[in-house]
């Protein structure tokens, strides 16, 4: 079966992050989160994928040249302009000849889902499309999804008004799409499937969703970002990859931390719960809580940063303490 991975989006909850590198290519434990997507498609019998992309292109082609992703064959389909989730689709679908059912899947999610469940089920239901679903404590943030018994799409709500949300059953991003779907998408403007096509869908009565209870996560926010690496640390996931190799000094204090290749830790840095990509440098006695520092970011001797988020290459004079912000790239 072919996936088709949503790969375009502007990655704007990460900036400054994302200001020069597109979400899924940022590291997840030093390994691009695009290559956690596909493994896990791979593991699940998937020998072919397409990227629907649309912000730095160039980025996947880059990192890929020779046309393969974790060891899967991948085509690509560059929108000329962003066009929505399901214009999204539509786009790579026609570029790409899909003619059979295929999956899609927003490539900014890290889940365990089993694929081979999802598709008997859009099988056995004769269903159009189906939805992965997930419960989760918050779904405001989600696309909420109500079904009834057989596992018929009754409503789709995107992202509803907090405490207005009709179930805590979310939309995974994680679907079966037969080709019909492509005939429901206009393609004279942008298009959300989540904001239009499945609410029309559950209304035709043959959208789908089956829940799954596994391991799931959408990164697109830096606590979640720091969450997802945590999680892999912490061998929350059943993959683990070799940890980046850096440079700490001994009495610097490391905690659940990933720190990135080339890194140096000085001496009496402190560092927890914190992510810091290749080449960074912190300097003497400096502290780094609940943050995230994206590559060549220069912290000096004494200075504290918490809760915030540092772009590429950005120097942190000594002794500045910086809470709570995000510092993008000079
Ligand atoms: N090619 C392309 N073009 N990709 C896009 C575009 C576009 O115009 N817009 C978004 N994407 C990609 C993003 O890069 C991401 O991988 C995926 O589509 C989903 O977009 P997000 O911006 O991450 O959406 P979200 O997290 O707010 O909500 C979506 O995911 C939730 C689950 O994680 C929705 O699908 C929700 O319904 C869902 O619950
Ligand atoms: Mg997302």
């Amino acid at each position: 079966m072919f996936a088709l991975v949503l790969v375009g989006g502007f990655g704007t909850r990460l900036r400054p992050l994302t200001e020069h590198t597109p979400k899924q290519m940022l590291p997840i434990c030093g390994v691009p989160m695009i290559e956690w997507v596909v493994s896990h498609l791979a593991d699940h019998g998937i020998e072919e994928i397409g990227l629907a992309l649309g912000y730095r292109p160039d980025a996947f082609l880059a990192a890929y040249p020779d046309g393969r992703i974790a060891g899967i064959p991948y085509k690509v389909a560059v929108e000329p302009e962003a066009r929505g989730t399901a214009g999204a689709i539509r786009f790579a679908a026609l570029e790409m000849e899909l003619n059979e059912p295929f999956l899609v899947l927003n490539g900014d999610v890290l889940t365990d889902l089993d694929i081979g469940a999802l598709l008997s089920f859009h099988q056995e239901r004769e269903a159009e499309a189906t939805i992965a679903l997930q419960a989760v404590a918050d779904p405001s943030r989600f696309g909420v999804v109500t079904t009834s018994d057989d596992g018929r799409v009754r409503e789709f709500i995107e992202k509803p008004p907090a405490n207005s949300s009709p179930s805590n059953t979310i939309n995974a991003g994680t679907y079966v799409l037969n080709p019909s779907v492509i005939a429901r998408i206009p393609d004279t403007r942008p298009v959300s499937i989540e904001r239009e096509t499945f609410p029309k869908m559950a209304l035709a009565e043959t959208l789908f969703a089956l829940e799954s209870d596994t391991y799931w996560l959408d990164t697109g926010t830096p606590k979640q970002f720091l969450e997802a690496n945590l999680d892999v640390l912490h061998g929350r996931r059943r993959a683990k990859p070799e940890l980046p190799v850096a440079a700490v000094d001994a009495t610097a204090q490391v905690e659940d931390s990933v720190i990135g290749t080339g890194s140096h830790i000085d001496a009496e840095a402190v560092i927890q719960r914190s992510v810091l990509f290749n080449d960074c440098r912190v300097s003497r006695g400096a502290t780094i809580i609940d943050s995230v520092l994206s590559e060549n970011v220069y912290v000096g001797e004494g200075a504290t940063i918490e809760g915030s988020v540092i772009g590429l290459g950005e120097r942190i004079e000594a002794g500045s303490q910086i809470v709570d912000q995000s510092r993008p790239a000079p």
